[in-house]
Parts: structure tokens; sequence; C-alpha cells
């Protein structure tokens, strides 16, 4: 039997992670012929329904599934993971200022990704969920300094997901038809999804959408989907960020298929002309288990000054981690 690949999955009791695990354990995260062991790391608090969450994922018998163990404590965690989905952070609660958010998320990433650095495998790949997903991702990123930093990113394939599902109900086309989407910037509500470059079963995605459609509709639907989430269910999305988690790590293993593309957060190498190390969501492909960024595309001064806005926001969250003195 193929060696098993291990997978950490911090916050392994909240409700992203009941609604990930069980496809993990099931293939479709690495595919059909990967057997995979889950190390879940949780804090002390989440130990005992994370042990519940694992007696449900014997209880599937799950052929591909090789074992599982649950931590409390980051370096155990994360010995020998393969991939990691650091899906647990902390909440912005009431009265929380962004400053106060970024510090205890710090207290969170910070050690993992010394974790990460210290007992991870050499092929490690990890994906950030939890919020603000790519600053927690800097902060980690920032403390495994002997780990390719290109084995860092962050969320975005939600976001793209929405895009996806938006454009194909208002041309009424099927979201398969849709090619080359983007996503750019951070994961927060000054992300800008992009279709200009976007194809519909051919067509240019601008031919079949006007312009006020684009900029009262479609971009603040897809950005303020998460907030719209929680409004109407009284919780964050949980099943539709575990898909997107699926999707991120499956494709970055596997390859993005035929010359198409998707959207991750990852460190900029300067691209585009988003600054250097911070962590964006840009236009990617992936390829023998790596990702790209898709270069040469032309951007318009519509969408440059909405790129330009979000990584803004993003070099703020940078500067305020740094000046927490968490990088
Ligand atoms: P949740 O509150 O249901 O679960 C979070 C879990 O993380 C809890 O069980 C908690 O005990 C655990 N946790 C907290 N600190 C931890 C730590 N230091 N180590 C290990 N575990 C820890 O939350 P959820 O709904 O599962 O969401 C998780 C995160 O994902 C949130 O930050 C949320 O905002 C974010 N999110 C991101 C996206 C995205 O697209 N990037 C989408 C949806 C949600
Ligand atoms: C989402 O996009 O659904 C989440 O990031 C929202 C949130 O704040 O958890």
């Amino acid at each position: 039997m193929t060696t098993p690949v291990n997978v950490t999955v911090t916050g392994a009791a909240g409700q992203i992670g009941y609604a990930l695990l069980f496809r993990i354990a099931s293939g479709q995260l690495l595919g059909a012929d990967t057997p995979v062991k889950l190390r879940l790391l949780e804090i002390p608090q989440g130990v005992k329904a994370a042990e519940g969450t694992a007696m449900e994922l014997e209880d599937c018998a799950f052929p591909l599934l090789a074992g599982i163990d649950i931590f409390d404590d980051p370096k155990a965690g994360f010995e020998g993971a393969n991939v990691a989905l650091l899906v647990g952070a902390r909440p912005r609660t009431k009265g929380m200022e962004r400053g106060d958010l970024l510090e205890a998320n710090g207290g969170i990433f910070g050690p993992q990704g010394e974790a990460i650095n210290a007992g991870a495998a050499d092929d490690i790949r990890v994906l950030v969920v939890g919020n603000p997903a790519n600053t927690n991702a800097l902060i980690a990123q920032q403390h495994a300094p002997d780990v390719p930093a290109e084995r860092f990113t962050a969320m975005t394939r939600l976001d793209h997901n929405r895009a996806l599902s938006q454009l194909a109900a208002k041309t009424g086309a099927a979201v398969s038809d849709i090619a080359d989407l983007t996503i750019w910037g951070n994961h927060s509500a000054t992300q800008y999804p992009d279709v200009f470059h976007a194809t519909v079963a051919g067509k240019a995605a601008t031919e079949l959408v006007d312009q006020s459609w684009l900029e009262s509709d479609f971009i603040p639907t897809v950005a303020k989907r998460g907030a719209a989430i929680i409004e109407a269910r009284g919780a964050s999305s949980a099943a539709s960020a575990a898909n997107a988690a699926i999707d991120h790590v499956h494709d970055w293993v596997n390859g993005t298929a035929d010359g198409s593309w998707t959207s991750a957060a990852i460190v900029s190498d300067g691209s585009y002309g988003v600054p250097e190390g911070l962590i964006s969501s840009f236009p990617v492909r992936a390829k023998d288990g790596k990702w790209e960024i898709v270069q040469g595309l032309e951007v318009n001064d519509f969408s440059r000054a909405k790129i330009d806005a979000s990584v803004a926001e993003l070099v703020e969250e940078r500067d305020a981690v740094k000046g927490l003195g968490l990088i």
C-alpha cells in the first residue's frame, strides 16, 4: 500500500473542520488512491469534541483513512505533516479592534509556523483558512524560515467559486462553461473579483455583462458574500469553505485542468505590482505541485485601481503585524 500522507487540520472541532475531515478521509483532497493519516490539532477545550468527530470518522470505515491522532500541542500536531490546513483562528468578538484581532491571531499563527518549521515533512504544503487568512499565512510563513516561502498559501478559492456561481447565474451558463476568472488581493471585502479575462462558453464575459452590473452587483455580492452568509445562517460559511479548501489543495497537488486558471493567495514575486513577499490572491495555475502566477495579463485602469486598493489593505495589515512585533 502507498505510504499515507499526513494531513494536519487545525480547528478540527470547529464547523469547517466538521465539513472538511470526512471529505479528506474519503479521498477527495488528495485522490482516490492516496491513503491519509489525519492529525487533528485543537486547543485543550476543543479536544473532547475532536475526539467525538474522530469516533464518527472511524464509524465511516473509510478505506483510505490510515489513522487519526489528536493533539493540543502544535509541535506534536505538525510533526511529519505533508499537508497542513490551518483553519482554527481567533474570531473577532465585540469591542475588538483590528490590532487586537491581528495580535490574537499572531499568538496562534506564529507558534504554528515555528512548529511547521521544526517538524513538518520536507514537502509540507500549507493552506491558511482562518481569518484574516492572508496575514495569518504571512505570520506563519515568517516563522518558518527553513520552509520555502511558496509552501504557504491562503484561501481565496471560496471567493473564486462564489464569483463563478454569480457569473453563471447572470449569464445563464453552467459553472463549468466559465474559465479564467480571477480574485485579486485580500480575502476581505476589498478583494477584487475580475471578469475582464473570463470567458463564458468561449465568449468574452465582458460581451455578456455590463460595467454597471459588475460595479453595483457582481463585485459587492462576491466580496460581501461571507458577511451575507453570517447574517443569514448566524454562523460563517462552513461547507462551502471546506469545499474550497479541498479544491485548493487538490489542484495544488494534482494540477489545474487544461491551461485554465483559478485563484489562490500565494507569496508575491512582485508580479502585477504586488509588493514581493505579501500573500495576495492572483490568477494561478498549478503544475508539478507548484502554483504559478499567470503572467502577461493586461490590467485595465478599473482593475488596476481595485487591485491596488486591496493590496494596500494587505500592506497595512503587514505593517500592523510588523509594528506589533509579530513578524
Ligand atoms: P469555529 O469557531 O467553528 O471553529 C474554530 C475551531 O478552531 C474551534 O474548534 C477552536 O477551538 C479551534 N481553535 C482556535 N484556536 C486554535 C488553535 N490555536 N489551534 C487549534 N485550534 C484552534 O470556526 P469555523 O467556522 O470553523 O471557521 C474557522 C475560521 O475560518 C474562522 O477564522 C473563519 O473566519 C475562517 N473562514 C475563512 C474562510 C475563507 O474563505 N478564507 C471562509 C470561511 C471561514
Ligand atoms: C467567508 O468568506 O465566508 C468568511 O471568511 C467570513 C468570515 O468572516 O468568517
